[in-house]
């Protein structure tokens, strides 16, 4: 996409979430590098669950496919049982962590102070960090969703710099759209999307701003994702349950 003299590579992400052993995961990339060895302009990033990341970095290494992580760690090292720092995802393969996933905030206690944490624990490593964002149904009905998404930006990005965030990649995840097959409609996302590309620009200026992608995810299918991509300000898109077979995936990076 075009803004000015900056140009937007989209990137077409996969979150796999808690789906697939590592002989799952090395099927589905096998046969999606396949899939989209015809692809050019486009970034695709898959993000398996940490167990299969070796085995899928072996693969991908060589491929249109990039590698991402669904969540990290902000400490460099320590006894914190059970987490992953940025510098293992780092020697991992991995170019993306998504940081702040809805999920994550709604079970697993993540607030926007550890999603801030992590972002600065990412960007200091060299990670792409992937901000997601997004209102619940009931907020969005009290007409919050605005409010909420002032606050998880400002907030997410607390005390970094252009030059950390350089490159950043946001997602907006209406919470209310993930997996329920309810996609927001175009003008929705239009609307969200340039409200969050003007708020970066206030905290960062106007070449961040521009620079930045805006994902949309919640429901991204192969029937619906050209028309979301046709949109001024959206620049790819975060899927979740679409992203899980090879060939609706590639459907959806061929958008
Ligand atoms: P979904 O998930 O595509 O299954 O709605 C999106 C996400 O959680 O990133």
């Amino acid at each position: 996409m075009k803004d000015g003299a900056i140009v937007r590579v989209p990137l077409i992400a996969g979150n796999w979430k808690m789906f697939k052993t590592a002989t799952e995961a090395e099927e589905t990339t096998s046969q999606l590098i396949r899939l989209v060895s015809d692809v050019e302009n486009v970034e695709i990033m898959i993000a398996p669950p940490f167990t299969a990341l070796s085995i899928v970095a072996g693969l991908t290494k060589d491929s249109r496919v990039d590698l991402g992580a669904q969540n990290l760690h902000w400490a460099k090292e320590g006894a914190f049982t059970g987490e992953i720092s940025a510098a293992m995802l780092v020697s991992a393969g991995c170019k993306y962590v998504i940081v702040g996933h809805s999920e994550r905030r709604q079970y697993f206690g993540e607030t926007d102070h550890t999603v801030n944490q992590k972002i600065h624990a990412a960007s200091l490593s060299g990670l792409v960090p992937i901000l997601c964002v997004g209102e619940t149904e009931m907020q969005r009905d009290e007409k919050k969703t605005f409010s909420v998404l002032d606050k998880q930006i400002e907030n997410g990005l607390e005390g970094l710099t252009f030059d950390a965030l350089h490159p950043l990649v946001v997602a907006y995840e209406p919470v209310w759209a993930i997996g329920t097959g309810k996609s927001a409609t175009p003008d929705q996302v239009q609307e969200v999307h340039l409200y969050l590309r003007n708020l970066i620009e206030k905290m960062f200026g106007n070449i961040l701003a521009k620079a930045t992608r805006i994902l949309y995810g919640g429901s991204v299918k192969p029937d619906n994702v050209s028309e979301l991509m046709a949109l001024p300000d959206v620049d790819g898109a975060l899927v979740g349950g679409a992203s899980l077979q090879a060939d609706s995936f590639s459907k959806i990076i061929h958008f």
